[in-house]
């Protein structure tokens, strides 16, 4: 299969055709990969609802050279050979993810100083990049009850961003759909569907791909805010999933237990509830060492490893 060859803020890149701009960008690394709130390598169908990945076309293919008229979502636009696209080097794209990053915080509650996803929060670190230092509305945010999804899983609408990344968990994985978006637009809600609970052996994996602060452990909450916990890679046997896992740790107490992400947030491999909410002894795992933290957030604080 011959590759295509493709340039992002003016560095080529050769790949394999049906790469999307998002997952080439990916192969060249560094600050040119746009970021992306939605989009998920291993849920099929994810992508193209926070529109945080945005990039300009400036040159559509060798075949077709005329740039693409609007800007395009880079998790959903396939690569072509002689495609040439600006990411931060477009000042139309910097301020369109300004734009973009004041929408996701319409109704977002600035509680960051709360939030257990706090340190490891793709909003915060969004809002950092691209945010502005004061609000433009003077609007009243949706307020909304917090409420218990199963006896593990705590959902705080007032921070989802409508990603669907835990509904495609809950379709794709847990193979029973208790979970969904109600309503439209405004009124937009993740449901379980009233009050039934997810008691799916995988359904945690929803507070793992959940980048923001909506989904979160109750076994963990208001324990300890996450950079002044340490991560240990670690395993075990288990006959559900591969065991594979990160401690994170105070002293020799775990305090929660997650999947392991690479350093755009996606999970190498999903893992059971067992693992994540009940094997809290250090007794129950080998422990493989420090995980490094490949994060350009507040949770690369006071590791001993920051890149
Ligand atoms: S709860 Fe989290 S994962 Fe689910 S749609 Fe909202 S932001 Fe996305
Ligand atoms: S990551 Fe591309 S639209 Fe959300």
């Amino acid at each position: 299969m011959s590759l295509v060859k493709v340039t992002i803020d003016n560095i080529e890149v050769e790949t394999e055709p049906g790469t999307t701009i998002l997952q080439a960008a990916r192969k060249i690394g560094g600050k040119g990969v746009p970021p992306a709130m939605c989009f998920y390598t291993s849920l099929e169908g994810s992508g193209g609802k926070c529109r945080t990945c945005l990039v300009k076309v400036t040159r559509g293919s060798d075949k077709d050279p005329r740039p693409m008229p609007k800007l395009v979502p880079s998790c959903r636009t396939v690569v072509q050979d002689g495609m040439v696209v600006q990411n931060i080097t477009s000042p139309e794209v910097l301020q369109a993810r300004r734009a973009i990053t004041g929408f996701l915080l319409l109704n977002h509650p600035l509680d960051c100083p709360i939030c257990d996803q706090a340190g490891e929060c793709y909003l915060q670190d969004l809002s950092y990049d691209h945010g502005l230092a004061e609000t433009q509305t003077i609007e009243e945010r949706r307020t909304f009850v917090p409420i218990d999804i199963g006896d593990k899983i705590k959902l705080h609408m007032t921070r989802c961003i409508l990603c669907y990344r835990c509904v495609m968990v809950a379709d794709q994985l847990t193979g029973q759909r208790v979970h969904g978006v109600l309503n439209r637009g405004d009124h937009c809600e993740i449901s379980t569907f009233i009050t039934r609970a997810i008691d799916n052996d995988f359904s945690g994996n929803m507070i793992d791909v959940c980048p923001v602060g909506a989904l979160t452990d109750r076994t963990f909450r208001f324990s300890s805010r996450v950079w002044l916990t340490k991560p240990f890679d670690a395993y075990r046997d288990c006959h559900k999933c591969s065991g594979k896992t990160v401690l994170w740790m105070k002293n020799d107490q775990i305090l929660r237990v997650t999947g392991r992400k690479d350093k755009y947030g996606e999970l190498e491999s999903f893992i059971c509830n067992d693992c994540r909410f009940e094997q809290k002894n250090v007794e129950d795992w080998v422990i493989e060492g420090p995980r490094i933290i490949e994060r350009h957030s507040v949770i690369s604080q006071n590791h001993y490893e920051q890149m």
